[in-house]
C-alpha cells in the first residue's frame, strides 16, 4: 500500500510543509518570515501570527504540487517541539484538525531529531550507529544515532547555542537577524587569526558559547574606544576570527567523541551546518581521520518540512503514533 504523509514546521520562524510518498519528499515548500530581520531575533508573536498567515497556503501549494488530494493522505505531521509555544501551536492545531476531520494517524516529531534524520532524505545516507553534530539557532548537540528513532545526546550547549553565538556576534556588528549567514560571507574575505577570542573550558562533550560572547563584546567595546570605525574598518577580519573560534570549538569535542565511541560515521546539520567554514573543515577531518561525513543539501540545513516529512515516514513505519490530545512540547527532549 503507499504511504502518504503530509508534514508541517512551524516551531520558529520558517512555515514549511512537504509531501512524502513512500519514503521519497516529493516538495519542500518554505514561507521565510523576513518580519523579524530587524529586532535582532525572533519575535516570538509575530511569529505565530505570520504562521497563521501563511499555513492555509503553503499547505495547499504542497497538496497541489505534489498531486495529491487530501483524501490520499495515510497521516499528518507536524513540529511537536522544541520551539515556540505560539508558533508550535499553529502547526499543532492544524495538523490535528486535519487528522481529525479526514479520520487519519496524527504524527508528532521532534524538531532536533528530524534535523538529523534529513540525511536520509537523499543519498548518501549514514550507517547506524553516526555521531551527528546539530547545530542550530537553539541547540547545539552531539548525538549518538543508534537508529532512525533511537538517538542519544552525549553532549550539548549549556547556555548559548552556536547559531545564537553567530547571530548574538552579528547584532554586536549591526548587522540584521539572522546574522549567521552574513558572518559566514564577510569571513571569506577576511583573516581567521587576525583576532585571537579566549574558549571557555567545558566538562566532557559539552560545549558554552556564552563567554566568547561576552569576550567579543568588551573586545569591540575597547577597540572602538581607539577607534570609532574599528567595525566598519575590520568587519571581514572579525567575522574569520570569530568564525574560526566557534568552528574550532564545535570540531574539538566532535573528534573527541569520535575517537572514544570509535565511530567513522559523522555527520552534520541544522542552521549552522549551511555554514562554509563548518562544512570545509569536516570534510577535512573526515579525510584527515578516516571518517566518512555527510553534509547536508542547503534546502535541509535550515528549517524545512522535508525532514519532518521524512521523520515521520519513519514512524509511520513503527506505527508511533500521536493522541489527538497531545500538546506542543517548547521543551520537547528525546
Ligand atoms: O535550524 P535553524 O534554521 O533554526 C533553528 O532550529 O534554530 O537554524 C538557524 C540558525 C541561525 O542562528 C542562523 O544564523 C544559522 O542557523 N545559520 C548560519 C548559516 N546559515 C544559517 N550560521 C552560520 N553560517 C551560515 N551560513
Ligand atoms: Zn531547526
Amino acid at each position: 500500500m503507499d504511504i502518504n504523509i503530509l508534514a508541517i514546521e512551524s516551531s520558529c520562524d520558517e512555515t514549511s510543509a512537504s509531501l512524502i510518498h513512500n519514503g521519497k519528499v516529493l516538495n519542500n515548500i518554505i514561507a521565510t518570515q523576513s518580519v523579524h530581520e530587524n529586532f535582532g531575533g525572533v519575535v516570538p508573536e509575530l511569529a505565530s501570527r505570520a504562521h497563521q498567515q501563511n499555513i492555509i497556503p503553503i499547505i495547499d501549494q504542497a497538496l497541489k504540487d505534489a498531486n495529491i488530494d487530501k483524501t490520499s493522505l495515510n497521516a499528518v505531521a507536524f513540529t511537536q517541539g522544541p520551539g515556540l509555544l505560539g508558533a508550535l501551536l499553529v502547526g499543532a492545531s492544524f495538523a490535528k484538525s486535519f487528522a481529525l476531520a479526514l479520520d487519519i494517524p496524527l504524527i508528532g516529531v521532534n524538531h532536533m531529531q528530524a534535523h538529523i534524520l534529513a540525511h536520509f532524505i537523499d543519498d548518501p545516507k549514514p550507517e547506524f550507529p553516526f555521531l551527528c553534530l546539530t547545530v542550530s539557532g537553539g541547540h547545539t548537540q552531539i548525538v549518538l544515532v543508534r537508529d532512525y528513532l533511537d538517538m542519544e545526546i552525549l553532549g550539548e550547549t549549556l547556555d548559548d547555542a552556536v547559531g545564537e553565538a553567530f547571530d548574538k556576534t552579528a547584532k554586536l556588528l549591526g548587522l540584521p537577524y539572522p546574522g549567521g549567514p552574513l558572518i559566514d560571507a564577510y569571513a571569506q574575505k577576511g583573516n581567521p587569526d587576525a583576532f585571537p577570542f579566549p574558549e571557555t573550558s567545558t566538562p566532557g562533550f559539552n560545549y558554552s558559547f556564552s563567554g566568547i560572547k561576552t569576550a567579543i563584546l568588551y573586545f569591540l567595546r575597547d577597540r572602538i574606544k581607539e577607534n570609532p570605525n574599528f567595525i566598519q574598518e575590520n568587519m571581514n577580519d572579525i567575522c574569520a576570527s570569530v568564525q574560526r573560534k566557534l568552528i574550532d570549538m564545535l570540531l574539538g569535542k566532535l573528534k573527541k567523541a569520535a575517537k572514544k565511541y570509535k565511530i567513522n560515521q559523522v555527520a552534520i546539520s541544522g542552521g549552522v551546518s549551511a555554514n562554509s567554514e563548518l562544512r570545509n573543515r569536516i570534510t577535512e577531518e573526515g579525510i584527515k581521520n578516516r571518517w566518512h561525513t555527510y553534509i547536508p543539501a542547503f534546502e535541509y540545513c535550515t528549517d524545512n518540512a522535508g525532514m519532518i516529512a521524512i521523520s515521520a515516514h519513519f514512524k509511520y513505519l513503527a506505527k508511533d503514533f500521536t493522541p489527538l490530545d497531545a500538546f506542543p512540547q517548547p521543551r520537547m527532549k528525546f
